[in-house]
C-alpha cells in the first residue's frame, strides 16, 4: 500500500517528501562523535522547510560543528509540488552563533545566490562539496543512484535517506558488498510518514493530515557505527531438511535472518533484510541471487522463491578477533562507548524555530 506512494513518486519522479525532525534526531544520535569539527553539507535542502538544516542549525554548537552549508535547488518544473519555489536557487553558509543566544539569527546566516538551479549536480554545488566532510540529507528518491555516484567520486562521508529498493541497483549493491556504504539505524518498522502534498495512500490507522507514509526507507551511510560490529547471536545448528540446497546454485537456503546456521561455513542465500544485521566481521557478502544464480533467481524444490543475498561466515578466528576489540581495528572514535543519548535541542522550543526569520513545516 505505502509502496504505492514510492513508486507513484518515482515514476513521476515525484520528489518532494520532507522529513521530520524526530526522524532525523532518532537516526542522528548514533552518529554524534563524527560531526566535531566538520563541515556538514545539506544540499537538496531548502532551508525554509528543511529539517536537516533545522537539526544542524540548533545543534551546531553541541556537535561542535565548523560550518554548514545547506544549498536550495529551484525546482524548474511548476507541475511538481515543490516547495523550493524561491526565486532564486540559494545557499546557505552558518558558522554558528555569534551573539551568545545559542540559536541561528538571520543576520549569522550567509545569504548566497547561486547562478544556475542549484542542482546537486552543478559546478557551483560540486564546489560545495568538496568544502564538505559530511553530506546529511533525503535526496531525490529519483536520483539515487546519481547522487551516490557523485558522492563515492568526491569521496565524501554520508548519512542519507533512501529507499530499500536502491540495494537491488546494480550501482548500489557492489558498494554494499565492498563495504564502502551500509545501512544506519533506520525508521521505525521500516515505514516513515514524510510531509508532502501528495496523495497519501495509507490506510486510515496509518494516515497524518498533510503527510505521506512511505515503507520501506532507510538511512544509508559509510560513516562507522557501533551497530555495524554487533555479532548477530545465532542458535541454530545446520541440517539438510530445514536448509536445502538451492536447484540452481551450490548454496543453502536460509528463510530468516534468525535462522542463519551456526555451524555452517560454506555459502548461504538469505533475505535482503539481512544487511540490517549485518556485520562485516562475522560474514561476507558474496552476490545476489538476481546477479549471480542461474535464470537470475532462487529455486527450492522446483519453486522459485524471493531474492536472496549470498553470504558467508568468515572464519571462526576473525569473529572472535573481532568481539574482542572489533571497535579499535575498526579505527571507530573511543567516543562510541558513550551512552546514546539525544541532543537536548533548541528546536523543542517551536517559539525559537521562527528565530531565523525562515517560515518553517511543523517538525512535531
Ligand atoms: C525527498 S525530498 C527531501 C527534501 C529535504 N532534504 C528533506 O528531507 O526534507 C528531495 C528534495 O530534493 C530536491 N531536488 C530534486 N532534484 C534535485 C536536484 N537535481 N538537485 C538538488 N535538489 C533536488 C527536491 O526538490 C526535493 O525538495
Amino acid at each position: 500500500m505505502a509502496n504505492k506512494n514510492l513508486n507513484q513518486a518515482k515514476n513521476a519522479k515525484k520528489d518532494e517528501f520532507y522529513t521530520q525532525l524526530v526522524d532525523i534526531e532518532n537516526e542522528l544520535r548514533h552518529y554524534r562523535a563524527h560531526f566535531k569539527g566538520k563541515t556538514v553539507l545539506c544540499n537538496c535542502d531548502d532551508p525554509r522547510v528543511s529539517n536537516f538544516f533545522h537539526y544542524f542549525s540548533y545543534n551546531f554548537e553541541q556537535l561542535g560543528l565548523k560550518k554548514l552549508i545547506t544549498t536550495c535547488y529551484k525546482n524548474q518544473n511548476r507541475d511538481l509540488f515543490s516547495q523550493n519555489d524561491s526565486e532564486r536557487a540559494i545557499w546557505l553558509e552558518y558558522l554558528g552563533d555569534k551573539n551568545g543566544d545559542r540559536v541561528p539569527n538571520p543576520e549569522e546566516i550567509g545569504i548566497h545566490y547561486f547562478n544556475g538551479d542549484g542542482d546537486f549536480r552543478s559546478a557551483e554545488c560540486i564546489e560545495l562539496l568538496k568544502q564538505a566532510d559530511i553530506v546529511v540529507t533525503n535526496p531525490p528518491f529519483s536520483l539515487f543512484r546519481e547522487y551516490v555516484a557523485q558522492l563515492m567520486k568526491y569521496e565524501k562521508k554520508f548519512v542519507i535517506v533512501g529507499h530499500q529498493n536502491a540495494i537491488h541497483y546494480k550501482e548500489i549493491f557492489p558498494l554494499i558488498k565492498e563495504n564502502k556504504l551500509w545501512l544506519g539505524y533506520g525508521f521505525k518498522g521500516g515505514a516513515a510518514h514524510f510531509y508532502s502534498k501528495y496523495e497519501d495512500t495509507a490506510t486510515a490507522g496509518d494516515h497524518r493530515e498533510g503527510m505521506i507514509r512511505v515503507s520501506g526507507v532507510n538511512w544509508f551511510t559509510n560513516l562507522e557505527i557501533p551497530k555495524r560490529h554487533e555479532d548477530l547471536i545465532l542458535y541454530k545448528c545446520y541440517n539438510p531438511v530445514d536448509y536445502p540446497k538451492y536447484d540452481n546454485f551450490d548454496a543453502i537456503n536460509v528463510n530468516k535472518t534468525s535462522e542463519i546456521p551456526m555451524d555452517y561455513v560454506e555459502v548461504m542465500g538469505i533475505p535482503i533484510t539481512f544487511l540490517d544485521k549485518y556485520n562485516p566481521e562475522q560474514f561476507e557478502i558474496l552476490g545476489t541471487s538476481t546477479t549471480d544464480m542461474p535464470k537470475g533467481a532462487p529455486y527450492v524444490g522446483g519453486k522459485r522463491i524471493y531474492e536472496r543475498i549470498l553470504i558467508r561466515r568468515k572464519p571462526m578466528q576473525d569473529v572472535v578477533g573481532a568481539n574482542n576489540d572489533s571497535t579499535l581495528q575498526m579505527g571507530q572514535p573511543a567516543s562510541y562507548n558513550q551512552p546514546d543519548t539525544t541532543l537536548p535541542l533548541a528546536a523543542e522550543d517551536p517559539e525559537k524555530y521562527n528565530r531565523t526569520g525562515v517560515s518553517h513545516t511543523p517538525s512535531k
